[in-house]
């Protein structure tokens, strides 16, 4: 991939849409939005602030189109927040071939794709991914929602994108923690993909580190296609989609456990994929458990935590068992996980004994981790 070049990865749903993924994709999206303004449609733009001030004269021209800006980050993704979306589309005077565009994060594409499926039963809704994590994740794949007081995601439905705009140039101003997080849920990307995107993750991780925009290109793009290729088949999670949720039911209960905000939600996943590992490998599922150690040394060059104390120093693991017991994946009785066998053979719906866990999420574990030399 040259710097400019753009990857377009098509969506197969009905209707299918592109994700078009390249260091100049807000250009892309501007000309959409042109061409769909001319053609006598109203346009709305919901933008997380600190992106609008970096970058979204790339993606219109000041007051082209009517603005909402919001504070980004979770904070956003609440019930006072969906209303104040859903007023700004009623003030603009949108109507039902409206088309809102998401500028920020995973919370702005969540809220506003919520706010979107909700406004006059649904208009079209556009997403401008601005974080490493929401372009190989939250954006594709139209899982929308807000929070409860009870709880993260709880208020949400389907709704599929017409069209999603990956710039990696914009990556560059990401914080530090932020873009690490988004390499957690790249590492979980890779190893559902198979063997080889997982090599290739190996050979990329310095380039990725620098935030190289070809590497990311490339990235996103693969990420993209290992995703999309899933949601097609299962759009609304119903079996297959699940492999997605690889190492969450641990990463859930790991940011639950360390409270809001205390833990990103890819560096989580990272910690919880190396735990399904070794929960894998104790249940004699994994097939070689120098697996372990492959991904443990990758998450070291991708600057990610590998343990739990790393991740969140005194983690109470009583709380983190009492979490995961609440996941929504589990049923009546013991908690359900997604587990690798290998690359690209993950296993569903695995029970392991209770004693497994607490072992699992105990301080000072992963076990024989530290053994190892
Ligand atoms: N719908 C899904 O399928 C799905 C999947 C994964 C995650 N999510 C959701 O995504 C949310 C997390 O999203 P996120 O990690 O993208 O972070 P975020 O949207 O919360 O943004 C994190 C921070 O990065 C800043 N930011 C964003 N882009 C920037 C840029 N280019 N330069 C500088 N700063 C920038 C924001 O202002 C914010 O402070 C969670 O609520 C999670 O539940 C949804
Ligand atoms: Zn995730």
């Amino acid at each position: 991939v040259s710097r400019a070049e753009l990857v377009t990865v098509e969506v197969e749903l009905t209707p299918p849409y592109p994700v078009v993924i390249g260091p100049a994709a807000l250009k892309s999206a501007r000309q959409e939005l042109a061409r769909q303004a001319g053609g006598g449609r109203r346009v709305g733009l919901l933008c997380d602030r600190r992106v609008a001030e970096l970058h979204a004269a790339r993606l219109a021209a000041r007051d082209a189109f009517p603005l909402l800006a919001l504070e980004g980050g979770e904070a956003c993704k609440d019930l006072a927040h969906l209303e104040r979306v859903l007023d700004f589309l009623a003030g603009a005077r949108m109507d039902r071939g409206g088309l809102l565009v998401t500028l920020g994060g995973g919370s702005l594409s969540d809220l506003g794709g919520l706010a979107a499926a909700l406004y006059m039963r649904g208009i079209d809704v556009l997403h401008c991914p601005t974080t490493l994590l929401a372009q190989v994740d939250a954006a594709v794949g139209g899982k929308t929602a807000v929070n409860l007081r009870a709880g993260k995601n709880l208020a949400g439905c389907f709704h599929q994108p017409r069209a999603v705009f990956a710039d990696t140039s914009v990556l560059a101003t990401l914080d530090e923690a932020d873009f690490r997080s988004g390499l957690g849920e790249v590492v979980k990307s890779a190893w559902i993909a198979g063997e080889a995107a997982l090599a290739e993750l190996e050979r990329e991780a310095a380039a990725l580190g620098r935030r190289d925009p070809a590497a990311l290109t490339r990235c996103v793009a693969a990420c993209v296609r290992t995703n999309a290729g899933i949601v097609a088949r299962d759009p609304g999670e119903r079996g297959e989609r699940a492999v997605l949720n690889l190492g969450h039911t641990f990463a859930h209960a790991l940011e639950h456990a360390a409270g809001p905000g205390n833990v990103a939600h890819g560096a989580a996943v990272a910690v919880g994929l190396l735990l399904a590992l070794e929960c894998s490998a104790e249940l004699g599922l994994l097939a070689d458990r120098g697996w372990i150690e492959r991904t443990r040394s990758l998450l070291a060059r991708l600057g990610l935590a590998k343990t739990l104390g790393e991740l969140a120093p005194g983690l109470d693991a009583a709380r983190v068992r009492s979490a995961m017991a609440l996941d929504k994946k589990s049923r009546a009785g013991g908690v359900r996980l997604v587990l690798p066998r290998a690359p690209g053979r993950i296993e569903v719906g695995v029970e392991p004994p209770s004693k497994l866990l607490d072992s699992l999420v105990a301080p000072g574990s992963s076990p024989r981790a530290d053994q190892r030399p």
